[in-house]
C-alpha cells in the first residue's frame, strides 16, 4: 500500500520542525508501514527540489547526529511540492491529479495534515470535500487537524460539524501531541499494567493530585498567537487535562480507541462545573513582568500567561480529592509532571516523624525532560535515632532503556497511517475540555476575580500562587529535573 501524506501549510515551521523529522526518523528507523510520499501544498512557488532543499536544512537541525545524507537522499526522492491556495476550490481537483499521477492512480492511504492556520480548516476540509477526496473508494482517507480545535465550545462544534460534513468520525484525527509522548502513554501502563499502583489510586490513598506543565521559555515570537489564546485555551483545554484524563480514568476493558475515549469523556463529563464563585476561589492566573514589552502585545495587556485550576472529579473514586492543574511561561525550568501526593500514614508512632502532608509518601511521573518516575517515602536516617527522612526510588527511562526518547509525532503520524485514533482526541472529548474551559476563560476575560497577578520570569509563578496553595494546607512541588 502507499502512504501519501498531504501537508497542507506546507511552508510553515510545524512542517520543517516537527512533520519532516518525524517523518525522516521513521524512514531511518524503518518503521513505516510502506512506502510513502509527501506533498506539499502552500501558496510559496517552490520546486520540488527548492522544497526538499528547505527541508534538509531543517530536518538536519532537529535529529542532528541522526542525520544521514545517504539516507535522506533515498527519503526526500519521495517528497513533492505543488503550490496552491487552500482558499481557491479549483486547487483541490489540479491536487488530486497530481497526487493520483504520483500514486500510479493506485489505491493509497491518503492523509491529509492541516498544518495551516484555523481559519482556514473549514475551507480547506470543504473543498476536499467538493473535490471529492475524502471518498474511500481507493483506500482509507484521513485527515489530521492541528490545535488549536476552536477556541471555545462552541466554535469546536461547529468546526466538528463542518468537517463531519466531508469526513466520518473514524476518519478524523485530532491531534495533541501530549498524547504521542512516550511518558504519557506510560500513565496508563504503569496504572493498568501493574498490580501496586491501583489499589491505592483513589480518594482512600490519595490526598491531592499536582499537574505541572512548566516552560522556561517566554513568549517570544508567538505574541500575536499568543494574545488570542492565553495559557488556558493553549495549555489546559489539551495538554493538561488530556494528562488529567489518563491519571483520573477508569481501566478500559480493552485497549481500543473508542474503549480508552470512552473512558476518559466519563472524566470529563464528571468535573465539577465552574461558577463565577468557583473561578474566583479555585483559579490563579498571573503574567511574567516582561511579557508586556515583547514584540505586538499590547502595554496593557491581560492575556494570562500563567494559570492554575483546581478541579474536581465528582465520582466514586476521586470524591473530595482536588486536582491542581498549573501552566506557565517563562518560569523557572523546563518540566511537565503529575505528582500523586498521597495521604499521611493514619497515626504517626514515632517521634518527631513527619507533620505535613508534604513529606507523606509521593509519586512524581516525570513526563519530560527528564523522563522518568520517582517514589518518595520516609527511611531512618541511619545513625541517628529515629531520624526520618523523605528520600526516593527513581526510575529513569533513559538510563534504563539507553535509548533516545522518540518524537511524539513519530508515534502520531504513525498510528495515523496504520489507522489507529486512540492517541487522538474525539469529538465528544474536545467540546467537553472546552465545556469545562469556557466558563474559567470568561471570568477571566471579564478581568475576574481572581485578579491578574504579576509575577517575575524565572520563578514558580505569582507568590500569590504559594500562599493560595499554603492556604489549603498544601504545597507545590517546585522542583526542577536533574538533567544528566
Ligand atoms: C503547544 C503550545 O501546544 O505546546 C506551546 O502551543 C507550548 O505554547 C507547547 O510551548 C509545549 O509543548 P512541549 O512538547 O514542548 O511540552
Amino acid at each position: 500500500m502507499i502512504y501519501t501524506i498531504v501537508i497542507f501549510g506546507a511552508s510553515g515551521d510545524l512542517t520543517r520542525r516537527k512533520l519532516i523529522p518525524a517523518l525522516y526518523e521513521l524512514h531511518r528507523k524503518k518503521r513505516l508501514p510502506g512506502a510513502l510520499l509527501i506533498v506539499g501544498m502552500a501558496r510559496t512557488e517552490y520546486s520540488h527540489d527548492q522544497w526538499r532543499e528547505i527541508l534538509k536544512e531543517a530536518c538536519m537541525a532537529q535529529v542532528g547526529k541522526h542525520f544521514d545524507p545517504t539516507l535522506w537522499e533515498e527519503f526526500a526522492r519521495n517528497i513533492y511540492y505543488h503550490p496552491g491556495d487552500v482558499s481557491r476550490a479549483e486547487c483541490f481537483p489540479e491536487l488530486d491529479q497530481f497526487v493520483s499521477e504520483l500514486e500510479n492512480h493506485q489505491p493509497s492511504t491518503r492523509i491529509y495534515y492541516l498544518a495551516l492556520a484555523p481559519e482556514f480548516y473549514e475551507c480547506t476540509v470543504a473543498h476536499l470535500g467538493a473535490a471529492g477526496m475524502a471518498v474511500e473508494s481507493s483506500g482509507p482517507r484521513r485527515i489530521v487537524v492541528e490545535k488549536p480545535f476552536g477556541r471555545d465550545r462552541e466554535s469546536a462544534r461547529q468546526l466538528n460539524a463542518k468537517i463531519h460534513e466531508v469526513f466520518a468520525e473514524h476518519q478524523i484525527y485530532r491531534i495533541d501531541h501530549y498524547l504521542g509522548k512516550e511518558t504519557v502513554a506510560n500513565v496508563l501502563v504503569l496504572r493498568f499494567a501493574n498490580t501496586i499502583f491501583e489499589p491505592i489510586w483513589n480518594r482512600n490513598y490519595v490526598d491531592h493530585i499536582q499537574i505541572t506543565a512548566a516552560e522556561d521559555l517566554p513568549i517570544g515570537r508567538r505574541a500575536s498567537f499568543y494574545e488570542s489564546a492565553g495559557i488556558l485555551r493553549d495549555m489546559f483545554q489539551n495538554h493538561l487535562l488530556q494528562l488529567l484524563t489518563l491519571t483520573a480514568m477508569e481501566p478500559p476493558s480493552r485497549v481500543n480507541a473508542d474503549d480508552i475515549r470512552d473512558e476518559k469523556v466519563k472524566v470529563l463529563r464528571a468535573v465539577r462545573p465552574f461558577t463565577p464563585a468557583d473561578v474566583a476561589a479555585n483559579t490563579v492566573r498571573g503574567q511574567y513582568r516582561k511579557y508586556r514589552d515583547e514584540p505586538n502585545v499590547p502595554p496593557n495587556s491581560q492575556t494570562a500567561t500563567f494559570g492554575v485550576v483546581k478541579l474536581y472529579v465528582d465520582n466514586w473514586r476521586w470524591q473530595g480529592v482536588p486536582f491542581y492543574l498549573r501552566s506557565g511561561k517563562a518560569m523557572s525550568c523546563r518540566t511537565t509532571q503529575i505528582v500523586i501526593q498521597f495521604r499521611e500514614p493514619p497515626h504517626m508512632m514515632f517521634e518527631g516523624g513527619p507533620k505535613h502532608i508534604h513529606e507523606a509518601n509521593r509519586l512524581v511521573l516525570q513526563i519530560q525532560p527528564a523522563e522518568g518516575i520517582q517514589i518518595h517515602f520516609q527511611t531512618k536516617v541511619p545513625d541517628a535515632g529515629m531520624k526520618m527522612r523523605l528520600t526516593d526510588l527513581d526510575f529513569n527511562f533513559r538510563e534504563k532503556f539507553a535509548g533516545e526518547m522518540p518524537e511524539a509525532y513519530e508515534r502520531l503520524l504513525l498510528d495515523v497511517m496504520i489507522g489507529d485514533p486512540s492517541l487522538f482526541a474525539r469529538a465528544d472529548e474536545v467540546e467537553l475540555a472546552w465545556g469545562i474551559i469556557d466558563p474559567i476563560q470568561q471570568v477571566w476575560d471579564a478581568g475576574g476575580p481572581p485578579q491578574l497577578e504579576l509575577y517575575e520570569a524565572g520563578g514558580w509563578g505569582p507568590p500569590y500562587s504559594e500562599e493560595w496553595m499554603q492556604r489549603q494546607g498544601r504545597r507545590w512541588f517546585n522542583v526542577c529535573p536533574v538533567l544528566e
